[in-house]
């Protein structure tokens, strides 16, 4: 990939690169949905990601191409002016544009090119890589004294105040703050993190993409969110808690029946589903995969039947797998409403099942699924300089 940026820069610029950068996608093991209502989050960046080349210009104009859309042409961004295009260079000039709102100096322009391999649109954080790698980029080219938890941080303020999605931390932080064969556990309240080695040794990380697109998850994923504060509102008021994930089990089971039905079962999601991220990383310490792997499917049914963000199809592909004997886990991942799954396979069996997934899939759906076996990545780093 490294390579073919690298060529592809000169023919698009007409000059040498000064630097590379790779930001990895990240694939989330569990703890859905909590990251906004304060909870614990456990991803890891994967071995997928994005590369990119920049130099510096003499002029205060960013030239963004990406050679994932060579049809869109050169992006062009003023300093004195950024404005959102409605396209993929949105990531990037949001970051650009953070930098400058963060009191970042940044006193010329550059010429980008992104090349990734993270499929977009799939729940695999394509967008935290570009918006991560950029902001990398920058931090060295610029020589800004920035840590990498500072670059999620702008990475989501990026994403919030300039793209306009309102997500939570998990991705970039992921993104950003990733360590090969380790899984990051962060709180997303106080952003403290550890990391746990995932026993690379004998499982794999198997995900599945299930091709459909994410239709209507941005709106949707609002809805959550607001549901998430209504429960908030009465569970706190009976408990005096922080945040939703400040809910211990024990008191929502006490003030559950006070909730509507539906807002029930949205901070029923919420608050096990936190207690499933601390068993699960507990599980992974212990390297009883087994037992994480249960976690893993008790988060899907949970996602699929209180949280409503699954879909037939994804649901369908965690059955398949939870039934197929090697599958330590599975569930859906990411934002949901389409998207992809992510397994826990024993390293014997995951050819087998890439086989039978696909399989299954197709006979279902006519489709055959796109099926990427990763490891456990390092997060955005420089990869060199010219
Ligand atoms: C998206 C958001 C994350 C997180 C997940 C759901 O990926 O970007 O912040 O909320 O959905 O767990």
């Amino acid at each position: 990939m490294k390579e073919k940026c690298i060529e592809a820069f000169k023919r698009v610029f007409n000059k040498s690169g000064d630097i590379c950068c790779f930001a990895p996608g990240r694939v989330n093991l569990i703890g859905e949905h909590t990251d906004y209502n304060g909870g614990y989050v456990l991803p890891c960046a994967v071995t997928q990601g994005v590369v990119c080349v920049a130099s510096k210009r003499n002029d205060r104009l960013f030239r963004l191409y990406s050679l994932n859309l060579e049809r869109r042409g050169i992006t062009e961004i003023s300093l004195d002016s950024i404005k959102k295009t409605r396209s993929w260079a949105d990531y990037p000039a949001g970051v650009i544009n953070t930098f400058l709102r963060f009191g970042y100096k940044l006193d010329c322009g550059a010429d980008i090119l992104y090349y990734g391999n993270v499929p977009r649109g799939a729940g695999l954080s394509s967008s935290a890589a570009m918006e991560t790698a950029t902001a990398v980029i920058l931090r060295v080219m610029f020589s800004l004294p920035i840590p990498d938890n500072l670059l999620a941080i702008i990475g989501q303020f990026a994403e919030n105040h300039f793209v306009g999605v309102n997500c939570g931390i998990m991705d970039q932080f992921a993104v950003a703050m990733g360590k090969k064969d380790y899984a990051v556990l962060l709180n997303s309240k106080t952003l403290e993190y550890k990391y746990i080695n995932i026993p690379t040794d004998k499982t794999d990380i198997i995900i599945v993409n299930s091709l459909v697109r994410r239709g209507l998850a941005n709106s949707k994923y609002n809805e959550r969110r607001r549901e998430c504060e209504k429960a908030f509102a009465m569970l706190s008021a009976k408990t005096g808690a922080s945040s939703l994930c400040d809910v211990t089990v024990e008191q929502f089971e006490r003030y559950k029946d006070e909730l509507h039905p539906k807002l029930l079962c949205r901070a029923r999601h919420v608050i096990y589903e936190n207690d499933r991220v601390l068993k699960a990383a507990q599980a992974l310490k212990s390297n009883d995969i087994e037992n994480f792997g249960i976690l893993m499917n008790e988060s899907h049914k949970s996602l699929k039947n209180d949280y409503e963000v699954s879909c037939a199809q994804l649901d369908f592909l965690a059955d398949a797998a939870q039934k197929f004997p090697g599958v330590f886990g599975s569930r859906m991942t990411g934002a949901g409403f389409g998207g992809c799954t992510v397994n826990l396979v024993s390293k014997e069996k995951s050819d087998a099942f890439a086989d039978y997934i696909k399989k299954e899939y197709f006979a279902a759906f006519k489709t055959e699924p796109h099926v990427y076996k990763t490891l456990p990545g390092d997060g955005a780093k420089v990869l060199f300089k010219f």
